[in-house]
């Protein structure tokens, strides 16, 4: 979507993997979805460097609305959980130097059963912009899936006509694969900020190698349509949460910087293991992420039991790599492969740098063969810069 706004992946938090739909703030104070839970997040986003970072965006995904509409048909936040309303909220977080996301669905009701967007659009849109609102995730649930098309389009004119910028997210083609119509991603390119096309990504290994397994697969066809305005989205980032390794944690930063994807951190920010922390705050993984070219890397080989990933980044004729390797169990594997047989022809030679522990790995020409061990479940991460 031309609209000025993503020409880099966008970077921020959202409540949705993490906290859930947990409204249930008389047990769960710290962690349901509230006002307290998006200041003390936008907070910790400050004081640990998330802002600094990049990390601009603070969503509140599904379950921040009241049950019913206002007497004039409005959209409301819950009244217990947001008493100071959604105005005095973005002005909270705008005074951080962030910006508020909230999520609406484009159906009669959102995923978990509250007032729907349906046939409100000019209306529910007028509402964020009014509040201040940066940022809309744009949901399936409830809807026609035969007239997705129609109504994603439909509300993207709504978010347009308000005059305010807000960052256009959505799951739109997630819900037509779901419902086996196959979606036409140049045009909801061109219509929204960012998309999905695959399934929730849970926090677990299994989830996340299922995942790299499909972009690994298909990756390839997301690439015309990834790019600045509108970003393939493979969902929020579990970093920091429950159920990855240290290994695995790094296996999804480095391929979803490798993708250019949106950088939603899912996590508990005010509570989080340092090693987790540092994956996420990482310069140079973030500097591959936010590559001004804004090429979306993909699997190009597969070397015995590795995978390599490869996008091209400036300055002109580098590349970032990931090496994959997805085994549980067997110890590292080696891999040994000829950098021409890659591409690296761009360049008389090329610097090579481990992304997440910061060490010179060396100075390779087209002509040499890079040999490395890559850990099980784990990647090997390497930004390649061309010498002249
Ligand atoms: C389905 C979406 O795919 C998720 O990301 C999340 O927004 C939930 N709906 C919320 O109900």
């Amino acid at each position: 979507l031309d609209n000025g706004l993503a020409r880099t992946p966008p970077m921020g938090w959202m409540s949705g993997q993490r906290f859930r739909c947990n409204v249930d703030c008389k047990n769960y104070p710290d962690d349901c979805i509230s006002e307290t839970l998006v200041k003390s997040t936008a907070d910790m986003m400050v004081k640990r460097g998330y802002v600094k970072a990049g990390y601009k965006y603070v969503a509140v995904d599904d379950c921040w609305l009241a049950m019913k509409r206002d007497k004039s048909g409005n959209i409301q936040p819950d009244p217990l959980r947001f008493p100071s309303g959604i105005k005095a909220l973005a002005d909270y977080v705008h005074a951080k130097g962030l910006k508020l996301g909230l999520y609406l669905s484009a159906g009669n009701l959102t995923c978990m059963g509250y007032p729907g967007s349906l046939g409100h659009y000019d209306s529910d849109m007028a509402t964020l912009a009014s509040w201040g609102v940066d940022m809309l995730k744009l949901d399936w649930c409830n809807s026609d899936p035969n007239k997705l098309n129609n109504e994603f389009e439909e509300a993207g004119r709504a978010l347009n006509k308000t005059g305010r910028p807000i960052l256009y997210t959505t799951t739109w083609p997630l819900g037509q694969k779901t419902k086996g119509i196959q979606p036409d991603l140049t045009l909801v390119a061109k219509y929204c900020n960012t998309y999905r096309v695959y399934q929730d990504l849970e926090d677990g290994w299994e989830s996340l190698e299922a995942l790299v397994k499909y972009y690994g697969d298909n990756g390839r066809s997301f690439v015309n349509d990834s790019g600045p305005g509108n970003w393939n989205d493979p969902d929020q980032l579990l970093v920091g949460d429950f159920g990855l390794s240290t290994e695995q944690q790094k296996m999804q930063m480095a391929l979803w910087c490798i993708m250019s994807a949106p950088l939603f951190v899912s996590a508990d920010v005010r509570r989080m293991r340092p090693e987790s922390q540092a994956i996420l705050l990482n310069p140079l993984a973030i500097a591959i992420n936010q590559d001004p070219l804004g090429i979306m890397g993909v699997q190009i080989v597969v070397k015995g039991q590795v995978k390599i990933w490869k996008k091209a980044i400036t300055p002109k004729g580098s590349f970032a790599l990931v090496l994959v390797y997805t085994n549980i169990s067997g110890g590292p594997s080696r891999v040994s492969v000829l950098l021409s047989d890659i591409g690296f022809t761009t360049a008389a030679a090329y610097n090579f740098t481990n992304v997440f522990d910061g060490t010179h790995i060396g100075v390779y020409k087209p002509w040499h063969t890079f040999n490395c061990e890559v850990d099980p479940t784990g990647v090997l991460f390497v930004q390649a810069a061309a010498l002249p």
